[in-house]
């Protein structure tokens, strides 16, 4: 018995007059509930579409004229209504729904069922219409699908070692998505572990894009760009292998996310960034300005619209950058969106364990406890101002990425040049520097970083006071991020 009809068997095995199936995947819940029926004894499911009306019955395309047909006839086993969530709005619509479910509450064998795409209980109605989340194709619905491409090409175009690893991050997609993946990839020629692969992460992209307010960030960042913050680069590398299939089967935990917060410009939001080349697995930005701008609907809506579509990309790693401003919050932690704020908490309590929470902040003081507690993320990590030997690394690294020769530039002076400085501001001035030189044409050298080392002034001049009480407040509630830790907090 597959997933899915376990999982309806358990959601319509006791009595529930009224239900609302929150899924895009109207054939393959009619088809498992054609089999529950089955199973059950029961007629075939009756189905009702605002075309086609309430299955034979005459004159039923009107939800109200068909939910009376419900009752009118007494009939029984799974009836489903397709297309009634715009109908939502109109409060015959919602009585006539009322109607329906008092009729049958002593009834046991009579299920109706609101199958929709979009999420749209009438408030009226919560408390009586049960809510089911289908989950999609579980491993086991894949792999008939993969057994039906191979049944139909009569050979075995996808070989039985690669479904074993595509199964995995075919897992999250519709049915429909993960059938047209393969016959596209297979169409083409694309049989092999990789080039599957390639198309598995090409369509979750494209899926993330059309619910506008994730945004894809590609795996271009490598870990090796990250100058010092080893205690941090450590924690990740050792995860590096724990989507991977082995990790998976050997039941090792799946970490639930990582907080790192701290001085801004100190390298968090790239931090983030080189999780996806190192994890293997697609990263999406939350854009919260979008979710709270209203273009999507309410924000706890279009929020709710989020945390399900990148449940139906995982294997991924949702990035929440700013998390104080994400989650609606002033400068005293004050929530100003106290609904999100706390769903986002039940989400991140019960989430799907196929996804890594990334989440970033720079006001850490806005941070209230409950974000913090043990529980909620893994690790909470502060990352403070690099200490010399760091700076030293990021300046090689963006010295590097610039093509300079590392032979003509004195690290130990630029060590002692640049106290209190950020990673963000090293790399201002690497590229000034670059730019001058390259502007009188000459190769570019340390008498170029000296001269615009002198003119940046850094934040931590400006801002001492703030990132005092930042180390402070971190010393206590967070891991060290750099391995100098604790010590290099004495600083300043
Ligand atoms: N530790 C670092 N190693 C290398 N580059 C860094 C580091 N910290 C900051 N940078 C540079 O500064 C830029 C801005 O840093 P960012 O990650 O946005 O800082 P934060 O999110 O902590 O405010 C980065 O894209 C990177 O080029
Ligand atoms: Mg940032």
């Amino acid at each position: 018995m597959s997933d899915l009809l376990v999982q309806l068997e358990s959601a319509f095995g006791g009595h529930s007059p009224l239900s609302y199936i929150h899924s895009p995947e109207e054939e393959r819940i009619l088809r498992a509930l054609t089999a529950l029926s089955a199973k059950l004894g029961a007629a075939a499911p009756l189905c009702w579409s605002c075309l086609g009306g309430l299955g034979n019955y005459a004159d039923t395309q009107e939800p109200v004229a068909a939910l009376r047909k419900v009752i009118q006839e007494d009939l029984r086993g799974f009836i489903v209504f397709l297309d009634l969530a715009p109908f939502m709005q109109a409060p015959e619509v919602v009585r006539a729904l009322r109607e329906a479910y008092l009729d049958g509450q002593d009834k046991a064998d009579r299920h109706i069922i609101l199958l929709c795409a979009e999420l749209n209980l009438p408030e009226a109605l919560k408390k009586e219409i049960e809510l089911v989340e289908v989950m999609p194709p579980a491993e086991d619905e894949i792999g008939v699908l993969v057994q039906k491409l191979n049944q139909e090409a009569k050979q075995d175009l996808i070989k039985e070692e690669a479904v074993r690893e595509i199964t995995l991050a075919l897992k999250g997609l519709t049915e429909n998505e993960v059938w047209h993946i393969l016959r596209r990839a297979t169409a083409s020629g694309k049989t092999s572990q990789e080039e599957l692969l390639d198309e598995i992460f090409a369509e979750k992209k494209s899926v993330v894009k059309k619910s506008g307010f994730l945004e894809f960030s590609p795996p271009r960042w490598s870990i090796d760009e990250l100058g010092g913050l080893d205690n941090l680069k450590d924690w990740l590398r050792r995860r590096e292998k724990i989507f991977s299939r082995e990790a998976l089967a050997a039941g090792v935990p799946i970490p639930k996310g990582l907080l790192m917060m701290g001085v801004s410009g100190c390298g968090k939001s790239l931090a983030v960034k080189t999780i996806s080349s190192l994890w293997n697995i697609p990263l999406f930005r939350l854009d919260m300005n979008l979710v709270f701008s209203g273009m999507y609907g309410s924000p706890e809506e279009a929020f709710h619209r989020a945390l399900k579509t990148i449940e139906a990309v995982a294997p991924a790693v949702l990035w929440i950058d700013e998390i104080e401003n994400a989650l609606g919050l002033d400068e005293s932690g004050r929530n100003l969106a106290s609904h999100i704020f706390s769903s986002f908490l039940t989400w991140m309590q019960e989430k799907p364990p196929l996804i890594f929470i990334a989440a970033t902040a720079n006001k850490i003081q806005a941070l209230p406890a409950e974000i913090i507690r043990k529980g909620r993320f893994d690790e909470v990590f502060f990352c403070d101002l690099p200490t010399a030997i760091e700076r030293e690394e990021i300046f090689r690294i963006h010295l590097q990425r610039n093509r300079a020769d590392l032979e003509e530039f004195d690290f130990k002076m630029l060590q002692v040049m640049t106290e209190g400085w950020n990673g963000a501001e090293i790399e201002q001035a690497v590229i000034s520097a670059r730019t001058d030189a390259f502007y009188e044409e000459r190769p570019f050298t340390q008498r170029d970083l000296n001269r615009v080392i002198g003119k940046i002034v850094p934040l931590s001049d400006t801002m001492e006071q703030q990132i005092k009480s930042i180390r402070s407040w971190a010393f206590s509630r967070a891991t060290p991020a750099s391995k100098f830790g604790k010590a290099a907090s004495k600083r300043l």
